[in-house]
């Protein structure tokens, strides 16, 4: 199980089996599902409830300080969105932050709400800094990077056919931006 975390608006907590619907929502929508090199396309319910499957029987392998939550409305319960700290590709010591909202909640805020609150957790379990890998042209998620403190920090190698951009967050720079 993942640590439930709580922001002003938001609940993040373990995926369930039963989300699907709601996360094909996220992941089965184009203008998400493009930006994303952790998670394929999901065509259908059926594949969304197998991939919230694999994540379930993935979780007990994971380790400390990572994981895959649910955005949902405290008020509400109503699922918005994904974000997860996991293991970069290479080099797999370090933590990736990756982010996804459903499309009719862009623009609210609410990726940033929750990031903040999951990067200040990680630093907390003794992360000492996060990465975001960027398409180039996904300007939101740069922009929601920055918006926590994230610095760009270069490029990666060639990864499925881009160069990704790469942003750091530590400590010192999630403060900072708190204190903006
Ligand atoms: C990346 C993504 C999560 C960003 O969504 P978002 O809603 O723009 O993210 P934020 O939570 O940072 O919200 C910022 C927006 O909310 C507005 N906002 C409203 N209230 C706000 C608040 N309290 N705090 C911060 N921003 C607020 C900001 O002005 C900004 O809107 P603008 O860009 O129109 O000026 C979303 O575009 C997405 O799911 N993209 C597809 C998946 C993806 O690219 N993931 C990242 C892969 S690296």
């Amino acid at each position: 199980m993942v640590e439930v975390l709580y922001t002003d608006r938001l609940r993040l907590r373990d995926w369930s089996a039963t989300d699907a619907q709601a996360a094909l929502k996220i992941y089965g929508h184009d203008d998400v599902s493009r930006w994303l090199h952790t998670v394929e396309r999901i065509p259908d319910e059926a594949t969304m409830h197998r991939v919230l499957q694999r994540w379930d029987a993935e979780r007990s392998d994971m380790t400390p300080g990572t994981g895959r939550w649910a955005v949902t409305l405290r008020d509400s319960g109503t699922l918005v969105g994904g974000i997860s700290l996991l293991p970069m590709p290479v080099p797999e010591a370090d933590v990736e932050i990756g982010y996804q909202l459903a499309r009719e909640y862009w623009g609210r805020g609410y990726i940033t709400e929750a990031a903040w609150a999951l990067a200040r957790w990680a630093f907390q379990h003794s992360l000492v800094e996060l990465f975001a890998l960027v398409d180039p042209e996904n300007s939101r998620a740069a922009a929601t990077a920055r918006r926590i403190g994230m610095e760009w920090v270069g490029e990666s190698g060639k990864y499925h056919g881009t160069h990704l951009q790469v942003f750091r967050l530590r400590p010192d720079d999630l403060t900072r931006a708190c204190q903006k």
